[in-house]
């Protein structure tokens, strides 16, 4: 395919939408068999739920709270993705400790995290707010269809035919199997709420003793507004056939409850109607509003 015009839509492969041009299939039914060492890092989402957010915390606090290499280096190199092609070597050839990223569900994981080799964070975030981030999102993701308009976006998500696939599946596969692995579950609601203790429980969760003065050097450089002025840490140098950054941007506005200018009665009704029976048994509280 010409590298100018990728052929970028999603493709199923087992039961799960992978993008045609970024990922490989074959490479994805890899990933079970890579060797997994103790210290690695997987930090696993659903698109739009924090992903760069804790890409940054986590390099932050290796870092122990040294900005230089959050500003000099961009986010997924610092913490890859598994998924893209090309993904294997790298993960490799790097020293540890690895940082891995990924929106993949828990089937293609390497099997031997889930027999509690290396760590694992799941970020969720009220799934309204990620509706509507993955909406703009899409307006600027070269690789993703520009959706019609908000209510046709809003049926694509319902019904899984993003990248990502069903939000309620993903996240219930994840937390069934949180005991196979040494697993943390945090929500982006907490970290908004308080980003301090959140990162104080991150760095137990890895065994980092970092002193008061790291820690608030982290959580100074993690900020929505650090951020979003740091081009290594917002896909601002990533190239226009990747993300056009006329028509959008990554840090867009970091809230809870932006649903709200964007749901109808109706849509947010029905939302809930979903939410109240996927979610039947799953003791998982999100908070919708502040
Ligand atoms: P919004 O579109 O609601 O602003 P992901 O990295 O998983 O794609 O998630 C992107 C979302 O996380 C965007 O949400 C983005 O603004 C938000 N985000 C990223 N860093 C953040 C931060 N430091 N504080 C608050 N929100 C942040």
């Amino acid at each position: 395919s010409d590298p100018q015009d990728p052929d970028y839509r999603l493709v199923p492969h087992r039961n799960f939408n992978l993008i045609n041009g970024i990922h490989s299939p074959d490479e994805v039914d890899q990933i079970q068999n890579w060797e997994i060492q103790e210290s690695d890092i997987f930090v696993v989402t659903y698109p739009k739920s924090g992903t760069i957010w804790m890409q940054q915390i986590l390099t932050m606090i290796e870092a122990k709270g040294d900005v230089s290499r959050t500003t000099e280096h961009p986010n997924a190199h610092r913490v890859p993705w598994i998924e893209l092609i090309g993904s294997e070597k790298l993960f490799n050839a790097a020293p540890s400790p690895r940082l891995r990223v990924t929106h993949l569900q828990y089937k293609f994981m390497p099997l031997a995290i889930k027999q509690k080799m290396g760590k694992v964070i799941y970020v969720a975030r009220n799934p309204k707010d990620v509706l509507v981030s993955y909406y703009h999102f899409h307006k600027y993701a070269t690789m993703l269809e520009t959706p019609k308009d908000f209510n046709d976006f809003f049926e694509k998500f319902m019904d899984g035919k993003v990248y990502g696939n069903c939000w309620f599946e993903h996240i219930k596969t994840w937390y069934a199997k949180r005991d196979y692995m040494n697993f943390l579950y945090i929500t982006y609601e907490e970290m908004i709420q308080d980003l301090h203790c959140m990162v104080e429980r991150i760095c137990s969760f890895l065994g980092k003793d970092l002193t008061e003065e790291q820690i608030d050097s982290v959580v100074e450089h993690s900020s929505f507004k650090s951020m979003k002025q740091n081009p290594q840490a917002n896909y601002k140098t990533v190239p226009d056939s990747l993300l056009d950054q006329k028509k959008g941007t990554f840090m867009r506005k970091g809230t809870i409850g932006d649903w709200k200018n964007h749901f109808t009665v109706a849509q947010s009704e029905k939302f809930d109607r979903v939410f109240q029976e996927k979610m039947r048994d799953l003791p998982l509280n999100f908070v919708w509003d502040i």
